[in-house]
């Protein structure tokens, strides 16, 4: 009954009761009687979509566009005049006959109208709706055909029910591109595209460009693509005919509002709305890593986000030039070390990868075997390769590969199976993945094989620690390299402000004791006040400390880029004569350790507050790991490293150690294990592997100690000797996981919570990395009611691992409170 939503003035008020008195149609439709002005509204039946005029923040442009109705956060899923903005309020839209929908200004110029194609049929009665999917149309008020439609015009949200890909028919393609940025919603560079190429893909461009590729589609999903396994809200589903190729993404029920879309930075992000926070949580991001960027290892080459270097030649390969592959530039990618003669040729197989670019692909989608595939691949010379085109079912059809291949990666999870050529003489049927991608295996089977045997080499490792630091520690050197962290040239690239001496001697009350907040890894920290009142927290480099000057160097480069809600925030350097200190904002609730392990403060840490310090530290994380520009590995994740603001907001800070994962990094550096005994996983502590899975198994320990309060490391019962992995992972299968809870918890709570937080801890403290979730599916398991996987046995679980650490802490004299932060050179 209601025609149209009043907005703002008195005027607008009248004219809509007078439309209203004088036409009686539905609140989602227009018809030719009756325009939309700037100010009205349409909202779809049932009250999820809203159709109107905006602007965007500092902007007067007007837009056209739909957004949901129902969230406090505009959100727009789709732009109209994306294109050509109008400039003031004077805009109205109007459905004319044959059927066009348009925007016109205020002298009734067209400024954006819906296309129409000569074919379709006339409409002498042309209504437009908005239909409860999102989806705009228009059709005859009696005739059920759409004669147009918004979803076959994304901008860039990727609704369910939009059909992405080419109609063969009209040659016209759907795809989604980016705003050129928040404040325009004009097309940007980035789009994402179904290829049909050989057999569809996904793909993202910059311009031109392919920046991130998934597929070829496997007959479930994008081969590659992020493990939805865990995410029950979306269904992917691809229909391949002579007419069309279409892909569409939906989400599943309406337990959630999802939406996917790809950001003007060229991400694709799929998140959910969340009504608590009222904010949309990403769980989801394309690319996700290092190895999403397209072809990064070249030809024959295979990227491996759990390995340093992270490309690597698939086995039986070798780098087409080995000094630039040396120098980390991959591009020439890897050559067979025995050239094909296509002849007696034969082929091996390669597990657990995304498959190479399907563009030079050949297929027969006819029910055919394994068996033979490969025998129409070796009667074509040139083909290379081929794989199982549908994996679904018992599976059926071949995907043949030409010329090189190319965009490799390993896999988890979901990984699938490619046979490539190989000459007769190449030795063996199977292939592992990549010469750099076996060390995950070794791991884990040195873990399996004999605990005793990691104490062992533990021990000797913390004897060449000692030994080692001790040398290292009258290195002259030291000074050189202070002096060149703070060159202009390293400042100006830090964007760092620079802090005089005197003003933090003065902040700082010459350093005086009362103002020392603690000793961090390589000198203590202090208190400060600047003269206009604000606090500042203060890191001094102690003299001696050689590795300071190379933490500190490293923290200055990686956190000035970084800006986050649960970062802690750099303000600036000092470096003069032999002082050099890094400046941060003040955290007047201090770190979280003080406040956790302490009997009296922990009561003040409620569950709610435990619950959204969790989810802090979860997003900070997902931010390094994914977000920010540069990728990074924290590798010191700790409670002690954990600040809390004055709204216990967590902020997780010192990037000492932290290493960015970009293609740049030097092989030395990766050598040197560092971290803190109690909160390292079991394939870097043992192996030196560091990777994303590394830093979640150490915000998995963190997790549970914020539950129980108490430490990892320390944590004794009498009726056992498990730490406190053990522990939790015993009560979890007496099914009495809440029993893990601090007792200084009393009042009531949300025991699902409690369960799903230790349940999500669990699983990210698994044994084998590949088990455990990316920072994404944390976030998601954490905010959403999803069921969760069974967790696999703890990596570190038994008293053992407590009582090598006694014993080196005691040829440790630097030790302070149970927390030892290991160092050592990986001997390779
Ligand atoms: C809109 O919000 C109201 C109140 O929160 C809720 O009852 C209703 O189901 C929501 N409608 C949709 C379509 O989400
Ligand atoms: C709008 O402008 C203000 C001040 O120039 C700026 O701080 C803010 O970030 C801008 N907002 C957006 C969305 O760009
Ligand atoms: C624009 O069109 C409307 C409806 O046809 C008419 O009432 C109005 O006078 C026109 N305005 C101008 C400036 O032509
Ligand atoms: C209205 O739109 C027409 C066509 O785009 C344009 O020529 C005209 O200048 C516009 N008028 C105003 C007042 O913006
Ligand atoms: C893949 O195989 C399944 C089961 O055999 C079949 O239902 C499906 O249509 C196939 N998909 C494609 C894209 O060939
Ligand atoms: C081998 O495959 C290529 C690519 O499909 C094709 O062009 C060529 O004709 C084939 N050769 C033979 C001998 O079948
Ligand atoms: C596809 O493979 C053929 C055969 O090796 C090669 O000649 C051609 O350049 C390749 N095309 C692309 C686009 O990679």
């Amino acid at each position: 009954m209601d025609e149209f939503r009043k907005h703002s003035s008195p005027f607008l008020l009248v004219y809509f009761l007078l439309i209203r008195a004088l036409f009686s149609t539905a609140t989602d439709t227009i018809s030719t009687s009756a325009r939309i002005r700037d100010g009205q509204t349409l909202v779809s039946a049932n009250g999820e979509f809203e159709l109107g005029f905006f602007n965007l923040a500092n902007s007067t442009n007007r837009y056209v566009g739909i957004w949901y109705s129902n969230i406090t956060l505009p959100t727009y899923v789709w732009v109209a005049n994306r294109e050509s903005p109008l400039t003031d309020r004077s805009g109205v839209i109007t459905v004319t006959a044959p059927g066009l929908l348009a925007i016109l200004n205020r002298t009734n110029g067209t400024v954006w109208s819906s296309a129409f194609t000569p074919a379709t049929t006339p409409a002498p009665n042309p209504t437009a709706r908005l239909l409860d999917s999102g989806n705009l149309i228009v059709k005859d008020a009696d005739d059920d055909t759409f004669l147009w439609q918004s979803f076959d015009y994304p901008c860039d949200t990727l609704l369910a029910g939009i059909r992405l890909g080419w109609n063969y028919v009209t040659n016209v393609e759907t795809y989604i591109s980016s705003w050129k940025s928040n404040d325009d919603p004009a097309k940007g560079e980035y789009s994402s595209h179904v290829d049909p190429t050989g057999y569809p893909q996904m793909v993202l461009k910059k311009g031109e460009a392919v920046q991130y590729r998934i597929g070829p589609w496997n007959g479930l999903r994008w081969s590659g693509a992020p493990d939805t396994s865990n995410d029950p809200t979306y269904s992917v589903s691809l229909q391949l005919t002579p007419d069309e190729v279409r892909y569409t993404e939906g989400v599943v029920g309406d337990s959630v509002l999802s939406r996917s879309r790809l950001n003007p930075t060229g991400q694709g992000e799929r998140s959910t709305w969340n009504d608590r926070t009222s904010t949309w949580t990403t769980y989801t991001n394309m690319p996700a890593d290092n190895c999403d960027s397209y072809g990064l290892c070249g030809p024959h080459g295979s990227c491996n986000v759990g390995t340093s270097p992270s490309c690597g030649c698939l086995d039986r390969f070798v780098p087409r030039d080995p000094k630039s592959w040396g120098r980390t530039d991959w591009s020439d990618g890897c050559v067979r070390r025995i050239a094909l003669s296509c002849g007696g040729d034969k082929f091996l197989k390669y597990s657990g990868i995304k498959l190479p670019d399907a563009r030079n692909t050949t297929n027969n989608v006819e029910r055919r075997s394994l068996a033979e595939c490969q025998v129409d691949c070796s009667r074509n010379c040139s083909c290379v390769a081929y794989a199982q085109l549908n994996i679904s079912g018992d599976g059926s059809g071949c995907l043949f590969y030409h010329g090189d291949l190319i965009d490799i990666r390993t896999l988890a999870s979901a990984g699938q199976d490619l046979y490539i050529r190989m000459a007769a003489a190449e030795p063996g049927d199977v292939a592992s993945t990549s010469s750099n991608g076996g060390n995950s295996g070794r791991t884990r089977t040195i873990v399996a094989a004999s605990i005793t045997s990691v104490v062992a080499i533990i021990f000797v490792c913390l004897i060449l620690v000692y030994v080692y630091g001790r040398r290292r520690k009258s290195d002259p050197s030291m000074n050189q390299e202070a002096v060149g962290l703070f060159s202009a040239t390293n400042a100006n690239e830090a964007e760092l402000p620079f802090f005089s001496l005197p003003t933090v001697l003065k902040a700082t009350d010459n350093f005086s004791n009362k103002n020392k907040l603690g000793e961090g890894g390589f000198g203590p920290v202090y208190r400060g006040e600047l003269e206009d009142g604000h606090e500042i927290a203060v890191k001094r480099l102690s003299k001696t400390s050689r590795q300071g000057v190379n933490e500190l160097r490293n923290e200055v480069m990686l956190i000035a880029k970084l800006q986050h809600r649960n970062l802690v925030r750099t303000l600036g350097f000092c470096a003069e004569g032999e002082e050099y200190m890094l400046i941060y904002e003040y955290m007047p609730n201090h770190s979280l350790d003080l406040m956790l392990f302490d009997h009296e403060k922990s009561s003040l840490l409620d569950w709610q507050k435990r619950f959204n310090i969790i989810n802090g530290i979860a997003k900070g994380l997902l931010y390094l790991h994914q977000d920010s520009r540069l990728r990074i590995i924290h590798r010191d994740l700790k409670a002690s490293n954990i600040l809390l603001d004055a709204d216990m907001i967590p902020k997780i800070s010192d990037f000492g150690l932290a290493r960015s994962f970009g293609g740049n990094q030097t092989e030395a550096q990766t050598r040197r294990v560092v971290g803190t005994y109690g909160y390292m996983s079991p394939e870097y502590a043992i192996d030196g592997l560091f990777s994303v899975k590394s830093d979640v198994f150490s915000f998995g320990v963190l997790v549970l100690e914020i539950v129980s309060g108490k430490r990892n490391r320390g944590f004794l019962l009498k009726d056992h000797n498990l730490n406190l992995l053990g522990h939790a992972w015993r009560l979890y299968l007496e099914d009495s996981s809440r029993k893990l809870l601090d007792p200084c918890l009393e009042e009531a709570f949300d025991f699902g919570q409690v369960e799903r937080a230790i349940h999500v801890g669990l699983l990210c403290v698994q044994n084998s990395p590949d088990d455990r979730p990316s920072m994404s599916s944390v976030v998601f398991m954490l905010g959403n009611e999803v069921a969760l996987p069974q967790a696999k046995q703890p990596g570190f679980f038994t008293e053992r691992d407590i009582s090598i650490d006694h014993s080196s802490s005691s040829s440790n004299p630097t030790v302070t409170h149970n927390e030892l932060t290991i160092t050592w050179t990986q001997g390779r």
